[in-house]
C-alpha cells in the first residue's frame, strides 16, 4: 500500500496526491504542446529521478517527440546537494538544430539544472527550455529560469513518483515526505 511502511521502515505522508499530479501534468502538456506546435521536440529525461514524470508527460504531448536520456548524480546518498554534478550517462545523439526540452524531477539549489543547461547549450540546439515537476524556490542558490513548473513546494525533502531517498521510495504513485526524519 502506498502509505504503509516502506523500504526504510518510515511511513511516507502524502504531499501531492496522484490525481493532482496527473491533472497538473495534463495542463503542462497543453502549455508545451501549444508552444511547440508544428515542431518536433527532443525531450531529455534526467535520470534517475525524472523517469516516471517523463514517461507520463511525453504521453500527453500530441506532437512528435524524440526521447533522450541523460544520467546525472549530485547527491549520493545524502539529502543535501554536494554541488558537484557528475554525468553518469551521456546523450550520444547530436542535439544541434533540435528543439530541446529538459525534463527534471525537482529543482532545489538549481545547481544540477544549471550545469545540465550549460552543458546542452554547448551542443547548439535550435532552442532550449526546461520543465521541472517540482521546484523549491526558497532553496535556490543559482539563477536558473525554469520555463515550465509543475508545483512549487517548501524546503522539505520529498520522495515518490521517481524521487528517492537513498535509493528507496521511487515507486510511490504520489509525492510524499517522511515524518520524524532527521
Ligand atoms: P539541485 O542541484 O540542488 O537543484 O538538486 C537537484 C537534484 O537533487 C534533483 O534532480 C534530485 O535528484 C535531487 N533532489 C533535490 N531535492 C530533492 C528532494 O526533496 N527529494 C529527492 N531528491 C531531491
Amino acid at each position: 500500500m502506498p502509505t504503509s511502511k516502506h523500504e526504510s521502515g518510515k511511513s511516507p505522508k502524502v504531499l501531492i496526491p496522484e490525481v493532482k499530479l496527473q491533472a497538473r501534468l495534463t495542463e503542462l502538456a497543453h502549455e508545451i504542446a501549444a508552444d511547440y506546435r508544428g515542431k518536433e521536440i527532443t525531450a531529455i529525461c534526467i535520470l534517475k529521478g525524472s523517469f516516471i514524470f517523463f514517461a507520463d508527460i511525453i504521453r500527453k504531448l500530441d506532437q512528435p517527440v524524440v526521447c533522450e536520456f541523460l544520467g546525472v548524480s549530485s547527491y549520493g546518498n545524502r539529502k543535501v546537494t554536494s554541488g558537484e554534478v557528475k554525468v553518469t550517462l551521456d546523450i550520444n545523439e547530436p542535439l544541434e538544430g533540435k528543439h530541446v526540452i529538459v525534463f527534471e524531477d525537482i529543482v532545489d539549489s538549481g545547481l544540477t539544472l544549471s550545469y545540465i543547461l550549460n552543458m546542452i547549450k554547448t551542443r547548439q540546439p535550435a532552442s532550449l527550455r526546461c520543465c521541472s515537476l517540482l521546484m523549491k524556490p526558497d532553496s535556490m542558490k543559482v539563477d536558473v529560469d525554469v520555463d515550465y513548473v509543475g508545483f512549487k513546494i517548501g524546503n522539505e525533502f520529498v520522495i515518490g513518483y521517481g524521487l528517492d531517498y537513498a535509493g528507496a521510495y521511487r515507486g510511490l504513485p504520489y509525492i510524499g515526505y517522511l515524518e520524524h526524519d532527521h
